[in-house]
């Protein structure tokens, strides 16, 4: 047998193939032809098979030539089939009417956790106020947290927060409040800041979790007075809670500002006449605020004749549960879904 031979018997086998494959006309006939042309017994396989007999100068030229024809014959069986079963899957489609009787499927879409809406409501609205957001960290240092706070180690109002300590001088921060000194260092005013943040205190009940969430706001400039803070405040207080919430400033102590204030909203549920969620009062409590203690800008090198400011600072749980009539401060983090997907 000589190449030649072996080359026309191969175009005949082919051209067998094309034929038969121009009129096939369904699946069945491609899978019939698949194995009369690429089966152990067809023409091409066998020869394939049969290399090692013929003599050794004509091999390397069958071997080539058989190869590329099962080749050639593959390709084409492969993209027939493709496309007969576009075919048979348009028609399925087609002849199948859907069931709109059937039960719909359920599905949980995920959700922002309601302290993330309250943070970001509130930022979107600071930002309305020209206000940029700040970040500081969570493990911080005695000094950040309180001595630059013009709250030395000795100070009273150091008892008021129990401190989870980490090592040495690095606690964790039990304020945002720290994130005002930071940002002073590293800006030069005015400053238009809120910083809301992840805080800690040693502390486990109906309204204190061991973590919860704060919003500072700084603002630190030329010309600021207290009239600003309570503009300031008023406009956050109508904002979140309603246009007809009243705003009340009453006086207190904090290390960092001086005068200082608490700052009550009028009771949405009982109008400010007095009810159990406002202990009687009318009033609810939300916020601290103050001027900023001049002591704080020796800390930062800022000159207390040339700038003034105030600062903010809020708990976001607590705004949350008056905002939604939540009574229980742990609902935020049981990670009860019943809970978390009302909002
Ligand atoms: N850091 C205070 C606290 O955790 C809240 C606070 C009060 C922040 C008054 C302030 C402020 O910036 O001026 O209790």
């Amino acid at each position: 047998m000589d190449i030649s031979e072996i080359q026309e018997k191969l175009k005949s086998e082919l051209e067998g193939f094309k034929s038969e494959m121009a009129s096939a006309s369904n699946l069945d006939d491609i899978a019939r032809i698949r194995t009369r042309y690429t089966g152990s017994k067809s023409y091409t396989i066998t020869a394939l098979g049969n290399i090692g007999s013929l003599p050794r100068e004509i091999r390397p030229a069958a071997g080539k030539e058989a190869n590329s024809i099962k080749k050639e014959i593959e390709d084409l069986l492969e993209e027939k089939e493709r496309y007969f079963k576009n075919i048979r899957f348009d028609a399925d489609l087609r002849s199948q009417k859907p069931d709109l009787t059937l039960p719909a499927m359920k599905t949980h879409p995920g959700r922002r956790h309601i302290i993330s809406q309250v943070i970001e409501e509130i930022e979107e609205l600071f930002i309305g106020l020209g206000f940029e957001i700040a970040e500081g960290p969570e493990a911080e240092t005695d000094y950040y947290n309180f001595e630059a706070l013009n709250t030395p180690a000795d100070h009273p109002a150091r008892s008021l927060h129990d401190t989870f300590f980490i090592s040495g001088k690095t606690l964790l921060r039990t304020q945002t409040s720290p994130v005002q000194i930071r940002y002073m260092e590293k800006h030069q005013p005015p400053i238009y800041i809120i910083a809301p943040g992840k805080v800690y205190r040693r502390d486990y009940d109906i309204s204190h979790t061991p973590m919860f969430t704060q919003i500072e706001g700084l603002v630190v400039d030329k010309g600021i007075n207290f009239g600003n803070l309570k503009w300031t405040l008023e406009t956050f207080a109508h904002e979140i809670f309603g246009r007809e919430r009243k705003v009340r400033l009453r006086p207190h102590y904090f290390p960092f500002t001086e005068p200082s204030a608490e700052v009550d909203v009028s009771c949405k549920i009982c109008n400010g006449s007095g009810c159990r969620t406002c202990s009687n009062s009318g009033w609810l409590e939300v916020l601290g605020a103050g001027m900023v203690d001049p002591n704080l800008y020796k800390f930062v090198n800022y000159d207390p004749e040339q700038v003034n400011g105030f600062a903010f600072g809020m708990g976001i749980e607590r705004i949350a549960m008056l905002k939604y009539g939540i009574d229980d401060i742990r609902l935020f983090y049981d990670n009860d879904l019943r809970f978390v997907r009302q909002f």
